[in-house]
């Protein structure tokens, strides 16, 4: 199959690389992941992928590298020579820098704990909590070069509950990425999308 490559990204526990690679594995999402690079040692994401069988697992580490753009360079390098058409961004701690965004335009997915464009940046779950919010949600979009702000692909949402505390919401909006990124990485290899200004159309 063509345009099922794809590279994941990720720095934490990799509970959504877990469920991408569990999707591939029953035979529901085509894709086929053939790199994981992570930027921590400790990242779930590297056992989850090597357990899987995963072709190429990368961690890099940004203290070998001068700056931002030359960590990013040598991912970008990597994900070339794996010729992978997909990346995936699953709990990927970093920003990253314009150089890699229009390398790949268009081609870069993230998964965020909010319905955007509200709570973008590093709290997400946190912000909707302190705004009191009644709903909350996930959202995957296309990664460009403002945070949290690229085209949107897909949202799901979930109620905030009176007594949510952090852990009880995050782990309620995770249930619903486990669904939302592997069924919309399976409709990008199998549909793909245009692009209508900012509004993505799916075919
Ligand atoms: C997810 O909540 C995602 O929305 C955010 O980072 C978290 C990653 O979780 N970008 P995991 O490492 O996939 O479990």
């Amino acid at each position: 199959m063509k345009n099922n490559r794809i590279a994941v990204m990720a720095s934490g526990k990799g509970s959504n690389l877990q469920v991408i690679l569990d999707e591939i594995n029953r035979g529901v999402c085509p894709a086929q992941v053939e790199l994981v690079i992570c930027n921590k040692a400790d990242a779930g994401a590297i056992t989850i992928a090597k357990n899987a069988g995963v072709p190429h697992v990368k961690f890099l580490n940004p203290k070998d590298y001068d700056n931002r753009e030359m960590f990013d360079e040598a991912c970008a390098d990597m994900i070339g020579e794996a010729s992978c058409d997909w990346i995936v961004l699953a709990g990927y701690m970093r920003i990253l820098s314009v150089a890699f965004i229009q390398r790949f335009p268009n081609k870069i997915i993230n998964i965020h704990p909010s319905i955007l464009p509200a709570f973008v940046g590093g709290d997400a779950v946190g912000d909707a909590l302190k705004h009191g919010v009644k709903v909350a949600g996930c959202t995957v979009h296309l990664v460009s070069e403002d945070l949290d702000s690229g085209p949107i692909l897909a949202q799901a949402t979930v109620p905030v509950l009176d007594n949510d505390d952090w852990d009880s919401l995050h782990q309620r909006i995770q249930l619903e990425e486990h669904k939302l990124y592997p069924s919309t990485i399976k409709r990008l290899i199998l549909n793909g999308f245009k692009l209508k200004d900012r509004v993505a159309i799916w075919n």
